[in-house]
């Protein structure tokens, strides 16, 4: 690891399962209670919004309820010591990551803490709840605050920003991720064929497993802190 300068970590909801954040996929997943296209596409906002916005209202209450975990707070610490290029790229639609320190991060599929006006394109932090239809705060337009959250369907926030971390990256770690959504699930690819060193960590075998040079299985809360303390020594 000596030559490791620039460094590109991806996240996804495994890295907040110890905090008590469901995943999405397998028996207790989020997906399970709900079909993806009930919820999670601009066509199911369309046809019942409040189903969606209540789905979205109930995830944005929890967070009240649940902390970072040390594998969040194992980045935060990276990223305040780290000396040389840091991108932590979170799936996470949940604070976690800024609450266990971390800044130079990049939500690609959005905020719950983030509302989006359908009126008047303004994106601004957002507390309480969307099924009530509060105005937005930019426009005063009532009931177009939608939750500012990459849909299936939609295209993940900043693109280019990743693709160029990707391409000059001599690391590039995933955590907790099952590797079934892309783009990011293909990450680990564009960062192999740049020349990047690949890491995995995550509890089970990811769907692109094959793709890592190392992968370690385990609890990110346990892998990950451990990872950290090795790079910073
Ligand atoms: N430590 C490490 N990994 C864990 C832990 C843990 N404590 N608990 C679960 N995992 C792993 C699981 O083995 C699984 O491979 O985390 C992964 C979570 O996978 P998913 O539930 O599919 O979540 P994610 O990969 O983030 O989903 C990607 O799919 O539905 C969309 O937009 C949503 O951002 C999300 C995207």
């Amino acid at each position: 690891m000596a030559d490791i300068r620039n460094i590109v970590v991806l996240t996804g909801a495994g890295i907040s399962a110890e905090s008590g954040v469901p995943t999405f996929r397998g028996p207790d997943g989020l997906w399970e209670g709900h079909r993806v296209e009930d919820v999670a596409t601009p066509q199911a906002y369309a046809r019942d919004p409040d189903l969606v916005l209540d789905f979205y209202d109930q995830r944005r209450a929890k967070l009240h309820t649940v902390a970072p975990n040390p594998a969040h707070e194992a980045l935060g610490r990276l990223d305040a010591e780290w000396s040389g290029e840091l991108l932590i790229v979170t799936q996470n639609v949940d604070d976690l990551h800024e609450r266990g320190g971390a800044k130079r991060l990049l939500h690609m599929h959005g905020e719950l803490k983030s509302g989006w006006c359908l009126a008047c394109g303004d994106r601004r932090p957002f507390e309480g709840r969307m099924a009530e239809r509060p105005a937005c705060e930019a426009c005063g337009e009532s009931g177009k605050v939608r939750p500012d959250i990459v849909w299936f369907g939609e295209m993940p926030y900043e693109m280019d920003r990743i693709e160029a971390a990707l391409s000059t990256c001599d690391l590039f770690v995933s955590i907790g991720t099952s590797g079934a959504v892309y783009p990011a699930a293909g990450f680990v690819q564009t960062a192999r064929q740049f020349g990047a060193e690949t890491l995995e960590m995550n509890l089970d075998p990811s769907e692109g497993s094959f793709f890592f040079h190392e992968s370690r299985m385990g609890k990110a809360g346990e892998l990950v802190p451990e990872w950290v303390d090795r790079m910073l020594s």
